[in-house]
């Protein structure tokens, strides 16, 4: 045998090896679609909205501030008391335990840089706002702009980062100037919190590159959940991008329980907000970033919509949906598998349809999703 026809027989062996081994084939449609779910980490904007964000000075503020129960009212609850680190920033509960019980499962905080509406029912236009509410809200931590105003004042190590971050201080400020600032502070440490790469994220990055031997440490059933996912189930519709998300609402048929309407309700309550876009604490050009804020106009479609979640590390963060009624990923899964088709409302019936998956796909959704978290 010539040296060339050895080389070929070889090459072939190779090639035949790649095929059978764990890589499935897939097409330059799917390719392309697999393309959008990254790269990881992005590159993600500052917001202009917050003067603080990406300063040095702010994030260290506002990451001492995340910790500290004095930010509540009698010392009783801090921001981790409900979004703890060891839990990708969320409780592990149905809903949320403040001072009294809430309705809402309590989110994960990562990833949130750079998205458009905070909430679930997008309540909030900014980072910043929607990190206000909980400071004031009764049910949560119960506190005002004058107790939040005396704790920046009174305490030294609050003093240098507060007049560094916001070029004066915080006796020099009104309280409820005050009171934005550690918004805007608490933004600024959280726009630093993202998700790890996974194991998603690097069989991505090889199957771009053409690199059979590095996509073929991703499990096949990861694989063919990841077929499901941006083909027959069309999960990708909503749950689009490097996140996961598209940021926008969407109804998936979870029953809304008269108290909870979800973005219809959200909407009332942003335009009723004095911290959103349209007011004066904006610190970029409202022409710009308001835009959308000023257009939101509640109509019925928005009844029982809730906030698109993004999808990384989303086996660390059960329970699931607005009001944690999911215990595990696979019934959100079997949620999907048979769904009610009357319960959907008719623009949204296009986008989501009960998808008849049989156990084997289910479960291999499950690891698709399973491999989105932390390898
Ligand atoms: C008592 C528990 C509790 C405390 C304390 C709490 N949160 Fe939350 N957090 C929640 C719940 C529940 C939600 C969902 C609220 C909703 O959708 O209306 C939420 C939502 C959020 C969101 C929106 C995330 C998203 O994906 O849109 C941010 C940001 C946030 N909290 C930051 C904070 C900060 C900063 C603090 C401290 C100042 C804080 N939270 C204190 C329970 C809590
Ligand atoms: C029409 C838009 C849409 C489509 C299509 C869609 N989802 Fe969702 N998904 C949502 C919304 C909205 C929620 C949150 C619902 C809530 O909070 O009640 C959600 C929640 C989830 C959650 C729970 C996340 C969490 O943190 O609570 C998972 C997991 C999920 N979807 C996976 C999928 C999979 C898998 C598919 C495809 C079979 C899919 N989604 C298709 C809009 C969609």
């Amino acid at each position: 045998m010539s040296a060339f026809i050895k080389r070929l027989t070889c090459f072939a062996a190779i090639t035949a090896l790649g095929a059978n081994a764990n890589a499935l084939e897939f097409s330059d449609a799917e390719r392309a679609m697999i393309a959008q779910h990254g790269p990881w980490p992005p590159t993600l904007p500052r917001d202009g909205s917050n003067a603080a964000s990406e300063n040095e000075a702010a994030i260290r503020l506002g990451e001492m501030l995340f910790f500290d129960h004095a930010l509540g009212n009698d010392s009783r609850l801090s921001c981790a008391s409900c979004h703890d680190p060891g839990l990708a920033f969320s409780d592990g509960r149905a809903t949320g335990q403040g001072r009294r019980p809430l309705a809402r499962n309590t989110p994960s905080l990562l990833n949130l840089k750079g998205n458009r509406w905070f909430g679930f029912g997008g309540e909030h236009d900014s980072l910043w706002a929607q990190s206000i509410r909980p400071i004031i809200a009764a049910r949560e931590m119960a506190s005002s702009a004058t107790q939040v105003s005396e704790l920046l004042r009174g305490r030294d190590r609050y003093r240098q980062y507060y007049r560094t971050a916001f070029g004066a201080t915080a006796q020099a400020h009104a309280p409820e100037q005050v009171l934005v600032n550690v918004g805007k502070a608490l933004a600024a440490y959280q726009e630093t919190l993202l998700s790890p790469r996974s194991a998603f994220d690097d069989f991505r990055d090889a199957l771009l590159t053409g690199d059979q031997a590095a996509s073929e440490h991703y499990p096949q059933g990861a694989q063919r959940g990841l077929k499901i996912f941006i083909g027959a189930g069309r999960c990708n519709l909503c749950h689009a991008g490097p996140k996961f998300s598209s940021g926008e609402f969407a109804n998936t048929g979870i029953p809304a329980t008269n108290a909870d309407s979800g973005r219809l309700r959200g909407i009332e309550r942003l335009r009723a907000n004095p911290y959103n876009l349209l007011g004066k604490y904006n610190d970029g050009d409202a022409q710009q970033n308001a835009v959308k804020t000023r257009q939101a106009r509640p109509s019925d479609r928005d009844r029982g919509a809730f906030k698109i979640p993004g999808l990384r590390g989303v086996a660390a963060t059960s329970p699931y949906m607005h009001d944690g009624s999911i215990a595990t990923l696979r019934d959100v899964v079997r949620h999907y598998a048979t769904l009610d088709a009357k319960r959907l409302p008719a623009g949204d019936a296009g986008m989501l349809r009960p998808l008849n998956l049989s156990e084997t796909e289910i479960d291999d959704l499950v690891s698709f999703l399973e491999s989105l978290g932390e390898e």
